[in-house]
């Protein structure tokens, strides 16, 4: 008996193993974090050869593996194919995580739908809700027009067995937490029961050349529940974002052994289910105000793709000693820095001013590209001017008040124009290689200083 139980302890926030108890972790420098769970030596064994289905197989020379050209299935959403580097692909696992409530159940119902109408055979496996939930849910984001398959289970060996039986094409599996396995004793969520599982699926995934779709939840620090090792085990890891309050989602790709990551998908909750939305720079900027000082548009990038958001800013004196600085949706210590530099370079007095930045829309940004705009909003309300409806701005701001070049300067122009802008203010650096640009006014600087001499439409007050 002794022989085949062995406990180990594991940190529950970052999956680090320890064979004794420990106040912090080594891995991730929590405190109190170490659970001790049993795991079989059994188990042990097996996890160590996970995710290598099938005995060994001799080495193949690069050049004679033939490539299969069908791997590739759309999913109906083109936004999702993209972040998942054009559809899925054969035998993949893939791990959705999110908060709760973010949508996630809602999105890969609805890939199964995509997928059962191309009749495909799919298999969606809850463990946090009835048959008669995932129906109501069902009925609410439309007609299926070919059926799938449900199942409600929990218990990894009889969940093995159904996809054995069924052989679908797609498996989805909500939620990863819920899914135990008797042998191992810890509680079902624990690092060892999501090992034991995961591994289990990749071996369905890789052995059986499903695609099998892992929903994870994420804890308050951000991470997949309990395991950073849950990342490194599947082959792509996307997480499903957004503000609770607005409605668009963002799903984005954080590992992706298919495809580039970085890629953003962009969704919005609806009565019906997720919607695509296929132009986020018109959507984010729905409602902007016309003319008003503090309000300049950026155009930052997310991966390959370029999406404007108005940055807004509000300077006013502060009723205190100590002014207040906020930012919502960028970083506030870069907002910070950028009012120093305004400060030294321009000799701009705001030291005795609150201020309040503010990325319209609830999406965040942290590309060093929204410097510009930051440091554009912040000086039109300082002095109370607007910038002009049509202008877009983008560039990085160095501390010596240099504005620096950025990359895609190309592609940034493009989208503006296409949305009915008609100024660019861009570093002078990225001027290169947009001269062939039409129908544009761009307007290259070089320091905050250039900034001063800006025509907008100054204000009375
Ligand atoms: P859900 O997919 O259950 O989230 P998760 O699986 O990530 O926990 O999404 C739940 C939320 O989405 C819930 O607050 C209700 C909302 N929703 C809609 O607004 N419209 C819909 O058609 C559906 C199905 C859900
Ligand atoms: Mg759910």
């Amino acid at each position: 008996m002794a022989k085949d139980r062995k406990t180990v302890f594991f940190c529950q926030n970052c999956g680090y193993e320890s064979a004794k108890w420990q106040g912090q972790c080594p891995g991730c420098r929590e405190w109190n974090t170490f659970v001790e769970e049993v795991v079989s030596s059994a188990a042990a064994k097996k996890r160590a050869t996970a995710g290598f289905a099938g005995p060994p197989a001799a080495a193949s020379k690069l050049s004679q593996i033939q490539m299969r050209q069908d791997s590739r299935v759309k999913t109906g959403y083109k936004e999702l194919d993209r972040v998942l580097g054009g559809g899925i692909v054969k035998g993949s696992l893939v791990l959705v995580g999110g908060d709760p409530g973010i949508g996630k159940s809602t999105l890969l119902l609805q890939v199964c739908r995509n997928l059962s109408a191309g009749g495909r055979k799919v298999l969606y496996i809850s463990g946090e809700e009835s048959l008669q939930q995932i129906k109501m849910r069902a009925d609410r984001i439309g007609e299926f027009q070919n059926d799938m398959l449900l199942l409600c289970e929990t218990d990894l060996d009889l969940i093995r067995d159904a996809i054995e039986r069924e052989k679908p094409e797609a498996v989805v599996i909500d939620s990863i937490q819920t899914v135990y396995r008797e042998e191992v004793s810890s509680a079902p969520g624990s690092v060892s029961q999501v090992r034991e599982a995961t591994g289990a699926f990749m071996q369905i995934a890789k052995g059986m050349g499903i695609t099998v779709f892992l929903v994870g939840h994420v804890t308050k620090e951000g991470v997949v529940a309990g395991p950073r090792v849950l990342e490194h085990m599947v082959d792509t890891v996307l997480y499903f974002e957004g503000d609770r309050y607005a409605s668009y989602r963002i799903l984005r790709g954080v590992k992706n052994r298919f495809g580039s990551t970085n890629e953003i998908g962009v969704f919005e909750m609806q009565e019906s289910g997720l919607r695509e939305v296929a132009n986020p720079s018109e959507y984010m900027l729905s409602g902007k105000p016309e003319g008003a000082s503090g309000s300049v548009v950026a155009c930052a990038m997310e991966g390959t793709r370029p999406i404007l958001v108005e940055v807004q800013a509000l300077v006013c004196r502060t009723n205190f000693g100590i002014p207040r600085r906020t930012a919502v949706g960028t970083d506030i210590n870069r907002v910070n820095l950028l009012m120093a530099v305004l400060e030294k370079r321009l000799g701009l007095s705001l030291g005795d001013c609150d201020a309040y930045v503010n990325i319209a829309g609830g999406i965040r940004m942290n590309e060093p590209a929204m410097d510009l705009a930051v440091v554009l909003a912040v000086l039109s309300s300082k002095k109370e001017f607007s910038l002009g409806e049509r202008t877009v701005a983008f560039g990085e701001v160095g501390l010596s008040g240099e504005i620096r070049g950025v990359s895609m300067a190309k592609q940034r122009v493009l989208e503006a124009k296409k949305l009915g802008f008609t100024r660019c203010i861009l570093p002078k650096v990225s001027l290169d290689g947009l001269s062939d640009v039409t129908g544009m006014k761009l307007l290259g600087i070089a320091t905050v200083r250039d900034l001063l001499s800006l025509d907008g439409n100054r204000h009375a007050g």
